[in-house]
């Protein structure tokens, strides 16, 4: 055989195993067509009260860390319960040859994609709000509210307040949803009180992952209703919640004192939250190279002592600031500031820099949407936010604040580093929600954005990852707050020894793992072309 004639031969040979591997990536794309085409006709002909959009479903490809983009095949808008049940009972029904997911959107507050999925039906719960708030006060002495999965945590202090009541534990930012801050805890400054917001329902109303509509509750279900407390999504919607209430104050004296040393303002608020009647809020924050005292804070914040306080120089210092609120009524304003006058002077703060405010209680609970609406303003809300929430237990919280704070973090302009502890017996370990094994430990949420022009997401993504790593090192022994990993080894000993539980729950609730596919713990079970 001649030279040519073999260079020939090879190259039809090429040939062929190229058109070959072309007819078979046609044949996989057309089945994927035929797939999602006939998905579609079939989904088109659910009966449903709400609708299924496929055309304008770009909005819930986006979520606030604006790094994840996954197109879904469309979006559901259910006026009902039932409508959420149809659909999943029809993709349940379609078993593992639809690689149909599901996927639940609060208002997308994730931060890495965790209400998104790509090709399958996303259900935007805010839909669901239509079922009207129920504030249930009389005939008891515990109130409560049913309220819808997609309602935002806003509305439902709205509605409360009408009757004199509200939720006892929230989050920072109350425009998100009830199911989605249900899904993984719900921290804030009461959580030292009354533990995270999922110690704080009565009961559920779920549709799971074979589409059957189930309320659970300590007593009823109670497999479900712990499961899905904390359980990212992943054994079913969550369309219904009662949440406790309390007596609602009208209003709030808000404090804030700084220390240099991050010890004793840990102390302190260890001090504090162990205090039964001390605060009715305890948070912190870390302040890191800024000069100029405290910009931001003059427009809502008064020093005790104006003289003083502007002796007060931050030198680009790291200054732990302590942020504790006393809520009131107007009858009782002496009273209360004569308490909160005793309870400082058992602090070991920098004397000169107490500096407070008095606000309604609404003000106070939606503090953050002032910010939200500067942001927006300034266009710096919608960026990037490579946030990292951390829980870190207390006998290794300071080793983690030597190490972190002013040494791998070195300038906090970009957004809040938020630090304050909370006690482990408020939360209720049957739940999948996951935390340090301690009594007490501590929410370290470093919640920078990537502005345009300041630092770059990867730049903050490495700095995330060099914390990470030194916690490691270091055996801080912390756990991630809205957790984010892609290997099952990963999320194996995130969830230590919850992990067999839950996995038992998921093969209980969602067998086909069709729930929640964006937090990427489990893969949806698909049979393969063959
Ligand atoms: C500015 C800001 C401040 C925040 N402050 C706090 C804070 O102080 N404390 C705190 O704990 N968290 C805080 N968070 C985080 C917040 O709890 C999460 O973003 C959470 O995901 C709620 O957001 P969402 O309602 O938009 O849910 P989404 O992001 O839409 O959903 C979150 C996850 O839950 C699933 N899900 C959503 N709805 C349901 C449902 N009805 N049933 C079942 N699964 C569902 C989704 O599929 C997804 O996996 C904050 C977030 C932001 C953006
Ligand atoms: C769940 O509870 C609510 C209110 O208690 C009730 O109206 C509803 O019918 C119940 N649903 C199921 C499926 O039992
Ligand atoms: C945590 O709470 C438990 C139960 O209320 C209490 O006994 C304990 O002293 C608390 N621990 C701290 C350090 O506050
Ligand atoms: C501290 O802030 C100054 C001025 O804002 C900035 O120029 C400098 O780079 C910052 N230092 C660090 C270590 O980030
Ligand atoms: C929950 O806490 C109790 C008491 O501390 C402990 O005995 C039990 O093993 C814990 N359960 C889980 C699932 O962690």
């Amino acid at each position: 055989m001649s030279y040519l004639h073999a260079r020939l031969l090879r190259k039809r040979n090429m040939l062929i195993v190229r058109s070959f591997i072309i007819l078979l990536l046609s044949c996989i794309a057309f089945k994927l067509a035929c797939c999602f085409s006939s998905s579609i006709s079939s989904l088109k002909a659910l009966p449903l009260v709400g609708h299924l959009e496929f055309e304008d479903v770009h909005h819930a490809s986006k979520d606030f860390g604006n790094r994840y983009q996954l197109l879904p095949l469309a979006v559901l808008h259910p006026k009902s319960v039932s409508d959420i049940a149809s659909a999943i009972r029809h993709i349940w029904t379609m078993g593992p040859h639809s690689q149909l997911t599901v996927a639940a959107r609060g208002r997308g507050h994730s931060l890495e994609g965790q209400a998104q999925t790509r090709h399958g039906i996303v259900i935007h719960m805010e839909s669901l709000q239509a079922q009207k708030l129920q504030v249930h006060s009389a005939g008891g002495p515990a109130p409560y509210v049913d309220a819808s999965g997609g309602e935002l945590w806003i509305n439902i202090l709205h509605e409360t307040l009408k009757y004199g009541l509200a939720p006892k534990s929230w989050t920072d930012y109350l425009h998100l949803t009830v199911g989605g801050t249900l899904s993984n805890a719900g921290i804030s400054g009461q959580a030292f009180r009354h533990g995270p917001q999922i110690s704080n329902v009565h009961q559920l109303e779920i549709v799971t992952g074979k589409g059957e509509i189930l309320n659970c509750s300590e007593r009823q279900n109670s497999d479900l209703f712990h499961g899905v407390l904390g359980g990212l999504g992943q054994f079913g919607i969550i369309t219904r919640a009662r949440i406790a209430l309390e007596p609602a104050p009208t209003m709030v004296k808000w404090m804030r004192v700084l220390y240099l040393d991050f010890s004793a303002f840990a102390r302190d608020q260890e001090r504090l939250i162990a205090a039964d009647n001390k605060f009715d809020y305890i948070e912190g924050f870390v302040i890191i190279n800024r000069t100029g005292l405290l910009n931001s804070w003059r427009l809502t914040f008064t020093p005790e002592d104006p003289s003083e306080a502007s002796q007060f120089k931050s030198d680009g210092r790291t200054l732990y600031c302590l942020e504790v609120a006393k809520y009131f009524k107007l009858d009782n304003k002496d009273i209360i500031n004569q308490e909160v006058k005793e309870s400082l002077s058992e602090l070991s703060y920098i004397s000169s820099t107490l500096f407070s405010s008095e606000v309604t209680y609404e003000e106070f609970l939606d503090r953050v949407h002032v910010s939200e609406i500067k942001l927006r303003s300034k266009g710096q809300w919608e960026v990037p936010h490579p946030w990292l929430n951390l829980l870190v237990p207390r006998s290794t919280m300071n080793e983690f604040a030597k190490g972190v704070f002013g040494n791998i973090l070195t300038d906090t302009s970009n957004g809040p580093v938020i630090v304050y502890p909370v006690n482990k017996s408020k939360w209720d370990n049957r739940t999948s929600a996951v935390t340090p094994e301690e009594e007490v430990f501590y929410l370290v949420a470093i919640l920078t954005s990537a502005v345009p022009g300041k630092e770059r997401v990867e730049e903050i993504l490495k700095r995330n990852q060099r914390i990470l790593e030194f916690s490691e090192e270091a055996g801080v022994g912390l756990k991630q707050y809205l957790p984010h990993y892609t290997t099952r080894q990963e999320w194996r000993s995130h969830f230590g020894g919850k992990w067999e539980e839950f996995v038992r729950r998921k093969s209980r609730y969602d067998p086909l793992g069709m729930l929640a596919p964006g937090q990427r713990i489990f893969d949806k079970a698909v049979a393969s072309y063959s």
